[in-house]
């Protein structure tokens, strides 16, 4: 709980601030000993003077902020410029990262979301906490999303090249949509004009994820609430250039692999979850080894032939795939990532079920049959 301030000086702190902040600010945060929740006032602008009306708000707030005992200022004047204030001594420090203190904070490593280009996304996914400093908690969510945009940047390069007009990515069954919002940062920092939108069922998660999309300003991503068969039915004539697929719910995956060729994607990337659909019709006189079909060797064997078969499916389309980890440190063990890259897009729905034949009779011969070979392929 912060202590009520004894003493502190509030003409003294009004002229360290307004000597500090003049040249503008984009956020106070005040902090008290052991406070979790520290009271954040927004500035306006990293990238204009604050106005006299900003400096008195600011002025003001942390006048209240020390008399209630928060007498740690933090203000962040830019992604890299920070000045702590200790209201009680009435004294001022200013942090800057250079280059040498930014790759000490990314741990030596050449990270592709650093703090000082991505200051916008690290903080509205609490990555970085409202002073600015490294939430050491979101570890695990930071390599997830770093590992993300830097595996998704090579592919939106390769699917932008020799376009025209902005790159389509879609993401279903984007869930919060943190990886969205990587996806959307990744093609900002590469200075591909895009498009991203993300779809999911669930309307609260869209919600939110808009919400965290209005405080990116330049990334152009929205989310929608509807699920991958409204958006496939949708058939708004629209191309999409890049689908994306991350642990969407078993058939989903199909669903989304569907959505792709028939938008003649030029990049998928998939990471399956929970392929329930194939390992449900193994049969102990059809697999390689009869303790296939038991316990959780079957799961395990269905997901690969899931994944297998929809490797196969793609590649018989004309996609280059390779399967690659999906996250480093990954709290999951669905951790395969299917990335799909078309040096032509797929052809017309005639074409896809010819090509496909070959693919449904090798299933068939298994003894499975898969969500997406069979609508691909004409049979259901
Ligand atoms: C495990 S989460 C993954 C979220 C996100 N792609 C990620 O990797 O962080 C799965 C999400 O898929 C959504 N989902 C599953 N099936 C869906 C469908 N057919 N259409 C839309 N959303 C779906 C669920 O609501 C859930 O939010």
């Amino acid at each position: 709980m912060p202590r009520p301030a004894d003493t502190f000086d509030a003409r003294r702190l009004e002229r360290l601030m307004r000597r500090h902040l003049a040249g503008g600010w984009m956020r106070g945060v005040f902090a008290a000993a052991g406070d979790a929740r520290a009271p954040v006032l927004h500035g306006p602008s990293a990238a204009r003077p604050a106005s006299a009306e900003d400096l008195d708000t600011a002025v003001a707030a942390a006048v209240a902020a020390a008399t209630a005992g928060h007498g740690r200022h933090t203000w962040i004047l830019d992604p890299t410029t920070r000045v702590r204030i200790d209201a009680r001594r009435c004294k001022a420090r200013r942090l800057v990262r250079d280059e040498a203190a930014l790759r000490r904070m990314m741990g030596g490593k050449d990270r592709l979301l650093r703090p000082d280009r991505s200051f916008a996304l690290l903080s509205v996914l609490e990555i970085l906490r409202p002073d600015g400093a490294l939430d050491l908690r979101a570890a695990r969510k930071y390599k997830q999303v770093e590992h993300f945009a830097a595996l998704c940047r090579p592919v939106f390069a390769a699917a932008a090249a020799g376009l025209d007009r902005p790159l389509r990515v879609v993401d279903l069954a984007c869930g919060t949509g943190h990886l969205t919002l990587a996806a959307a940062e990744a093609l900002y920092l590469e200075g591909i004009e895009a498009e991203v939108l993300g779809v999911e069922r669930d309307g609260a998660r869209v919600a939110a994820a808009n919400e965290k999309a209005a405080m990116l300003p330049g990334r152009r991503v929205r989310f929608e609430a509807g699920t991958i068969e409204d958006a496939a039915r949708a058939g708004d004539g629209r191309d999409a250039d890049v689908v994306v697929a991350l642990h969407a719910c078993d058939t989903a995956t199909c669903d989304a692999i569907v959505y792709a060729v028939e938008r003649r994607a030029r990049a998928i990337l998939l990471a399956p979850c929970c392929q329930a659909e194939v390992a449900a019709q193994l049969e102990r006189g059809r697999v390689p080894v009869p303790a296939l079909a038991d316990g959780l060797l079957r799961a395990e064997f269905g997901a690969v032939l899931t994944d297998a078969l929809r490797t196969e499916l793609l590649r018989a389309l004309g996609y280059d795939t390779k399967t690659v980890p999906f996250a480093h440190g990954t709290h999951t063990s669905k951790n395969l990532l299917i990335r799909a890259v078309a040096p032509a897009a797929p052809g017309d729905r005639a074409s896809v079920a010819a090509r496909l034949a070959p693919v449904a009779a090798r299933a068939r011969a298994l003894g499975v049959h898969l969500r997406s070979i069979e609508r691909l392929a004409g049979e259901r």
